[in-house]
């Protein structure tokens, strides 16, 4: 970046052209969030403050940012921050980036009819936004949230302490339904709902995947064995035993899972229906299945 007085609209102006030039997929977008991230606006602002000067105090860790979105780093784990259904959660190395499509396993939970509040599990809780959202708008539901990694938690915890009252939501750490069975042993709890994002992606997909996934997101969240269900299919094995009459499991699934979880749905005698819901680009994404 050569010396000189940076106002705001040069400097978005090079650093998108920076990024074009080393293939960083939405190289304006990433410019101005990086920058009004740094100088404490919106992006809009940015725009209010097009000839505002830039000076050195924010233009050496500007630099820095650069570098590291070069070097792919994901724009949310340098700014900690990633909006999800218009909340804004934390997030950093330690958890998945939740992604948009995430918002729709919520919003078909939320858009569920249900007259009494609800016991709610999720497994694998990550950044917490599931569990967060879910009792953001139903402060009366019974909410438990797992993760296998501490770290994780740790997130999850965070967030939901910025967001909802400290003790909402009860986190657990352990494998899947582990600390549910720890807890109450003799399977005496059950939940209305059970909930989960799992990993999913193939491990033989590794390569193809985009490096800023690969190379900064947590492989605990993003891997499920060879064929990508590892995970999955004991979550359809295992759910039955703790849900509750007329208990729905939902998960997210990948966009070529659809048929395969299908099957291995049918092929479960304890549920009596399911259902694939698809997302805004008509893929089936969401997977729900009840036990009678
Ligand atoms: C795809 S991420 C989902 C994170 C978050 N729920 C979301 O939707 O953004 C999967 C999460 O499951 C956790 N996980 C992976 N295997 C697990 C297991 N066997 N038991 C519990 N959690 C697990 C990972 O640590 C990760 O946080």
């Amino acid at each position: 970046m050569p010396n000189k007085i940076w106002r705001v609209v040069d400097l978005l102006d090079w650093t998108a052209q920076y990024f074009e030039q080393h293939a960083i997929p939405n190289p304006r977008l990433d410019a101005e969030v990086l920058l009004g991230h740094l100088l404490g606006k919106s992006r809009l602002q940015l725009y209010l403050d097009f000839e505002m000067p830039v000076f050195q105090e924010h233009l050496t860790p500007f630099r820095e940012l650069i570098k590291k979105r070069i070097d792919r780093t994901p724009v949310s784990y340098l700014t900690n921050e990633k909006e999800f259904m218009s909340l804004a959660f934390y997030v950093d190395e330690r958890v998945l980036i939740p992604r948009p499509e995430t918002e729709q396993l919520v919003e078909t939970i939320l858009t569920t009819r249900t007259d009494s509040p609800q016991r709610l599990l999720e497994l694998g809780t990550g950044s917490g936004v599931i569990a967060t959202i879910l009792a953001v708008h139903q402060p009366e539901w019974d909410i438990t949230a797992t993760d296998l990694s501490e770290d994780a938690l740790a997130v999850a915890q965070k967030n939901a302490d910025t967001h909802t009252g400290a003790t909402q939501i009860k986190f657990l750490s352990g494998d899947l339904f582990e600390p549910i069975k720890a807890t109450a042993p003799n399977g005496e709890t059950q939940f209305d709902w059970i909930v989960c994002n799992p990993p999913y992606v193939k491990k033989t997909e590794w390569e193809t995947l985009s490096p800023d996934v690969r190379d900064y997101e947590p492989e605990i969240a993003l891997f499920a064995g060879d064929d990508g269900l590892a995970v999955i299919r004991r979550l359809i094995a295992e759910a039955p035993e703790y849900l509750a009459a007329s208990g729905k499991l939902i998960l997210e699934i990948s966009d070529t899972q659809a048929d395969t979880v299908r099957t291995l749905i049918s092929a479960e005698p304890a549920y009596d229906s399911c259902e694939l819901i698809k997302d805004y680009a008509e893929k089936e994404r969401i997977v729900l299945a009840s036990v009678p």
